[in-house]
């Protein structure tokens, strides 16, 4: 269970989870939290659940979500910059995660857009998801889902998938990290406010690029192709280049990416 006061006491200050709704169980923190928001839930709301019973990944597929171990959170924004700018929150998220993650000591990095991993297995998934609203208004739902302290993956995931426990060889405390990332979030998403994209992001989160100037694949559904990674654009596109030499734009929405060996 988790500790809420512990957890009020770390986020105090943080407009991020300046309102958070606890429930034990839920279909799915994303959903849950676009119930809230039907019901005036704002900026800044964090919805975390200890267990979900049909948690959702990308692409349609689901997010496996165990009791009493892991992190399943959605955020809510409300911005008021152009909705085509939405989908960059899932990269500040990314970013925001494996800073945090970092901060317990972890060598964790990222895969384009939005995977955090650690020893090159997934971490962390994020779904971001926007609604508009009748008066042409919008918000934004980030959810996110770490593996923290998860002992045990189901066979189809088992070889792609570990946990921040399992890499580290004790126990991670999901208050502090949990605080530890809406804090870093609310400092990257001022700064992505502030420049109106990720450039002042972008150095760092190359940074933690796990497979920047790296060969991947690159999965277009009008046919896959090889090319080596170069980071990334102010706008969040991978930035690939062709054996031949020439540079292409990869945008996360059509296609996803992994490295030549496997998943990074
Ligand atoms: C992915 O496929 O990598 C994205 C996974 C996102 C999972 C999180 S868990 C909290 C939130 N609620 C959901 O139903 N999904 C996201």
């Amino acid at each position: 269970m988790f500790n809420g006061e512990k957890l009020t006491a770390l986020l105090s200050g943080c407009a991020m989870g300046s309102s958070l709704i606890y429930k034990e169980t839920v279909d799915s923190t994303n959903l849950e939290i676009k119930r809230a928001a039907l019901k005036g839930a704002g900026h800044g709301t964090v919805v975390l659940a200890e267990k979900q019973t049909a948690g959702r990944g990308r692409r349609g597929r689901s997010w496996n979500s165990p009791p009493g171990e892991n992190l399943y959170f959605s955020l809510m924004l409300c911005p008021e910059f152009p909705v085509k700018k939405a989908a960059m929150l899932t990269i500040v998220m990314a970013l925001s995660v494996a800073e945090a993650v970092r901060k317990e000591g972890l060598e964790a990095m990222i895969k384009w857009p939005n995977d955090v991993v650690a020893d090159r297995k997934k971490v962390c998934g994020i779904l971001t998801e926007l609604y508009l609203k009748e008066d042409d208004s919008f918000y934004v739902i980030v959810g996110t889902g770490i593996n923290v302290n998860q002992k045990r993956f189901p066979a189809e995931i088992k070889k792609t998938a570990t946990s921040l426990a399992e890499q580290k060889g004790s126990i991670v405390p999901r208050e502090e990290l949990l605080s530890r990332v809406l804090i870093q979030f609310e400092s990257n998403y001022e700064r992505f406010i502030q420049d109106g994209n990720l450039s002042g992001l972008r150095s760092e989160y190359e940074a933690l690029l796990v497979n920047y100037d790296a060969q991947v694949e690159v999965l277009d559904p009008k046919g896959a192709w090889k090319g080596t990674s170069k980071g990334i654009t102010d706008t969040g596109e991978l930035i690939v280049r062709h054996e031949d030499g020439s540079i292409e734009q990869v945008f996360a929405g059509e296609v996803s990416v992994r490295g030549i060996y496997g998943y990074v």
